[in-house]
């Protein structure tokens, strides 16, 4: 039997994971990732040979736990992290950390397109506002602030490109990754000349654009040698981790919505063209359908926010973890469930590393309102899980203001995992909410699409009807979902109020790393 492997280079680390064409996962490996570094607040950057060398330990890793060898692989998919700047030089050394995705330093570069494109020509070039979370603007703002080393970059790579060049040295990408650049034509699936005029960026920088499931090399020698793939073996487009995701969850049909919880958290949803929101608060990008779309609302810091708070506030459990062998999350979240629906009145936003959908707005902060001396630990936990829920039912509210259908919601991500924070989505979206028989998410959608590539299955669509599987459905309850919705009529209203305040805070300049 000839199995698919996918890839997903992810934020904080690398998974490859392994699937038979039923969909059955038989063996998965991840290779962690340094933390980003943030210099400054809004700050975040990556060091891509640091992926590549977390792609080597996921794949052989994966192989190894499988029990299966390089030659058993039919096709290899990839997905990664969107947006990331990597730039090389023309030895294809890399010339600077990349800025990814959730680098917020651009603003006057995305003020600067907005003023020479024009923001209604914006989104008929390329679907989209100028956003700071989109590489063109972390592009420019190297080039504004590195001229030298701009000048002797030879070539920009997405992150999961950047390993596809390690793993086949060809220079490639998919329309759904490319679509998060703003210079891609999202709506005839090319890169934007004109778009690539108007900003002075030499379009022989760019990889080729391949659809998702199009073969754009095979696995070199060399990659063979050090991952234990098969030299030859075909490596498909892949996508941007958010459609992978979707693939992986079966949106491959109208009135299907995912929300995928990880670093990030994405609400996402199938479109038969390209769904645009005039004010653009979400994002319009081609899907890893060939030649459909998608829509999709982003939280910066989802899983994030729940990591920060285990990282710095979670050092018992961290502790106590370590002694028994558990999880601190599963610790986090078990004191979290001592509290009730609505955290006792607690609201958190979730804005700590700024905010796209729906305030696209870099300088947001998080916070919490409406804390007391009778709240206890267990409140602010849980008033995190809720607070990121909140953030991406914004998105939902979008979606229902666009009238795009949302039959059911299918989730995804470590935030999946756990039941509590299940339920606490299900009860503040106020929709079913499937779980997946797996729940790897990009990375076994980015098989999937290896699959379709491999001509294991036909179609995309074909692919999901064989391989993808609904686990278990919550409904929501109408009691918390009466809690939920009163305290979110409060939540949407918080950061209008407080956004000039954050503003003038921000431009203070006193962040956590200044002296
Ligand atoms: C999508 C986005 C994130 C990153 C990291 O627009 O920025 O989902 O891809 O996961």
């Amino acid at each position: 039997m000839s199995y698919l492997m996918g890839i997903d280079v992810g934020t904080t680390g690398t998974r490859a994971v392994i699937v038979r064409p039923d969909g059955h996962v038989v063996g998965a490996a991840t290779g962690e990732h340094e933390p980003m570094r943030m210099e400054r607040p809004g700050w975040a950057e990556q060091d891509p040979e640091n992926w590549w060398q977390a792609a080597v330990v996921a794949t052989t890793g994966a192989l190894g736990a499988a029990g299966l060898k390089g030659s058993d692989i039919a096709a290899v998919g990839l997905s990664g992290q969107m947006h990331g700047v990597v730039l090389l030089d023309k030895a294809h050394a890399v010339l600077r950390p990349s800025l990814i995705w959730c680098d917020q330093r651009s603003q006057p570069q995305c003020d600067w397109i907005t003023s020479q494109v024009g923001s209604e020509r914006l989104i008929q070039l390329v679907s989209n506002p100028a956003l700071t979370g989109f590489s063109a603007p972390k592009l420019l703002w190297i080039r504004d602030h590195e001229p030298a080393l701009y000048e002797r970059a030879a070539r920009f790579l997405l992150p999961k490109d950047f390993v596809r060049f390690r793993l086949t040295g060809e220079f490639a990408t998919d329309v759904s990754d490319a679509s998060g650049t703003l210079l891609f034509d999202v709506a005839h699936r090319r890169w934007s000349r004109e778009m690539l005029e108007a900003l002075r960026v030499d379009e022989a920088l760019l990889p080729r654009a391949y659809e998702s499931p199009e073969i754009t090399g095979q696995i070199s020698r060399e990659a063979a040698l050090l991952t234990g793939l098969a030299a030859g073996t075909p490596v498909v487009g892949g996508a941007g981790d958010q459609a992978a995701s979707a693939v992986g969850n079966g949106i491959v049909l109208p009135g299907l919505t995912s929300a995928t919880l990880g670093t990030s958290g994405v609400i996402f949803a199938y479109t038969e063209i390209p769904r645009l929101d005039p004010l653009g608060r979400i994002h319009t990008f081609c899907h890893a359908v060939p030649g459909k779309w998608h829509v999709m609302g982003v939280t910066q810091g989802a899983g994030l926010s729940l990591r920060w708070f285990r990282d710095f506030f979670g050092g018992f459990e961290n502790w106590y973890a370590a002694q028994v062998g558990a999880d601190p999350y599963d610790l986090l979240i078990r004191e979290a469930e001592q509290a009730p629906p609505g955290s006792g009145g607690l609201l958190f936003l979730p804005y700590l590393m700024g905010e796209r959908t729906p305030h696209l707005d870099p300088q947001a902060r998080g916070m919490w309102f409406g804390l007391t001396a009778a709240h206890r630990r267990g409140h602010v936990i849980r008033s995190i899980l809720e607070g990121v829920a909140f953030s991406l039912r914004d998105s939902l509210e979008i979606f229902k203001e666009l009238k795009i259908p949302i039959e059911q919601i299918r989730l995804s991500g470590g935030g999946s995992r756990n039941f509590t924070w299940r339920a606490i989505q299900a009860d503040i979206y106020g929709k079913d909410v499937v779980t997946l028989r797996t729940s790897e998410g990009s990375a076994f959608g980015a098989a999937l699409l290896a699959g379709v590539g491999a001509k294991t299955y036909g179609t995309v669509q074909e692919a999901s009807e064989q391989a993808v599987q609904a686990q278990e459905t919550m409904a929501p309850q109408p009691a918390n979902v009466t809690v939920y919705n009163q305290l979110y009529g409060v939540y949407r209203k918080l950061y209008p109020v407080v956004k000039d305040l954050a503003h003038e805070l921000a431009s203070l300049g006193i962040g956590p790393k200044s002296a």
